[in-house]
């Protein structure tokens, strides 16, 4: 099996898995404790079905969609993900130039090797910068100030990592700060040859670009990492924060990882455009519930204009017509990509988002739809127990949560956030 003879993305997962050392696949693939929500992820899309409505004349089929003022040719994206290029070389500007190529957005991490202002450069209609706010008052405005000069279209804040998960991979294969080179990882890269050369051939651990201008004059990779260590998680971070970045940013901006409904409507009470439900595809909180199953609820509390954008699970475009019946205009995902540029560089991303956009359209035209946009819950059958529109969930008084102390225990996994 080869990139272009793969038939879906668990091949893709696999050639991954094949190209990559165990440290790094595991890295990408894992999630948080015992991977609950991981798996839980995938089975909530198993609990919807399609019932297909036929003699509809489906000769014509349009996958594109309007988001935030702007058409995409097909209804998903590429979720952020930091640290890329220890996969690929340059893995964030492959993902930029393929979601051009594909006409969708790509969510570029500010945890990622490439600097915004370069990978922005290579795609200014495609590339959407994502942040996580830090500690540190004057970094959040300067990144956002970045964000507007190098001309990004979208802002989005991640907020669900107010700490360090526990994944426990990472912790078994040595991928924690500071990074330790023991034999055992030396042993299981150098089965990988091609990505060992690659990996020297681009000088080694990929700098986390975005964060030079704040490290020392000079400072190396694993420095600048350390740097950034310090900065993040900031489980300091509250709703001002954001109060803050709305002020600061004039554009549309997202907020991603809000799953309590009640949550959601604060922020969009405050001016956000558009939400992405994830739950950082499991890598955070192993008890969260899958997106999928918060979409109705969610959709309850912030009415019927507001776009939201599903993440976690996604890997067939049955998946991505799910989500829309449940009222996700559209969906992103990040694992997918990361294993296709692991197993082909931009050929393997292009792959990648070809075979979701290949699926999206069989499967609309499988149930009788010409057009994504006129999909609606009516197609979904059974409806499941747990999908039954859900009572909007009592609204709980408007930032009472956020006196909870937080203690600096809980900043004890050594990770780099992503
Ligand atoms: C390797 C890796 C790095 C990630 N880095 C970030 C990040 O920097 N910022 C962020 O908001 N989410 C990050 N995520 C989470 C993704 O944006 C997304 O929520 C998740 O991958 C969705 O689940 P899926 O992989 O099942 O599609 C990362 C995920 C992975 C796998």
């Amino acid at each position: 099996m080869n990139i272009q003879t793969a038939l879906n993305l668990d091949d893709i997962r696999e050639l991954a898995r094949r190209a990559l050392p165990r440290i790094a696949f595991d890295f990408i693939d894992g999630g948080a404790d015992d991977e609950h929500c991981l798996r839980r992820n995938r089975e909530a899309f198993q609990q919807y079905q399609l019932l297909p409505r036929y003699l509809v004349d489906v000769s014509h089929r349009d996958q594109s969609t309007v988001l935030l003022g702007r058409r995409y040719a097909s209804p998903f994206g590429i979720s952020p993900t930091g640290l890329a290029g220890l996969f690929h070389p340059d893995a964030d500007l492959l993902l930029a130039r393929a979601a051009a190529k594909a006409n969708v957005p790509f969510l570029l991490s500010s945890a990622a090797n490439g600097a915004l202002e370069d990978v922005v450069k290579a795609a200014p209609e495609h590339v959407w910068f994502q942040m996580y706010c830090t500690s540190d008052e004057a970094i959040n405005a300067d990144l956002v100030r970045r964000a507007k000069a190098a001309g990004v279209q979208v802002l989005v804040v991640s907020v669900d990592v107010p700490v360090n998960s526990n994944r426990e991979r990472n912790r078994r294969n040595g991928f924690t700060r500071p990074f330790r080179m023991t034999p055992g990882v030396v042993l299981e890269a150098l089965a990988h040859p091609a990505w060992v050369l690659r990996y020297l051939r681009s000088g080694g651990i990929p700098m986390m670009s975005n964060w030079k201008p704040y490290a020392k004059e000079g400072a190396s990779a694993a420095e600048v990492a350390d740097m950034y260590g310090t900065l993040t998680p900031a489980p300091m971070v509250k709703w001002s924060h954001l109060q803050r970045i709305r002020e600061a940013w004039p554009g549309p901006l997202v907020v991603k990882g809000l799953m309590h409904p009640d949550d959601c409507r604060q922020a969009v009470g405050m001016g956000v455009d558009a939400l992405v439900v994830s739950n950082h595809g499991g890598r955070q909180l192993d008890a969260a519930p899958s997106p999928l199953h918060m979409l109705p609820a969610i959709r309850a509390a912030v009415g019927d204009d507001v776009e939201l954008i599903l993440d976690s699970g996604v890997r067939r475009g049955s998946d991505v017509v799910i989500a829309r019946c449940l009222g996700a205009k559209f969906s992103i995902f990040g694992r997918p990509t990361l294993f296709g540029a692991a197993a082909g560089g931009e050929a393997g991303i292009a792959r990648t988002l070809q075979i979701v956009r290949n699926e999206v359209d069989m499967v609309m035209a499988q149930i009788g739809c010409r057009a994504f946009d006129e999909l609606h819950p009516g197609y979904l059958w059974p409806a499941p127990v747990n999908s039954k529109p859900v009572e909007p969930i009592k609204p709980t008084k408007p930032g009472a949560h956020e006196a909870a102390p937080v203690t600096e225990s809980l900043r004890t996994t050594q990770e780099t956030t992503t």
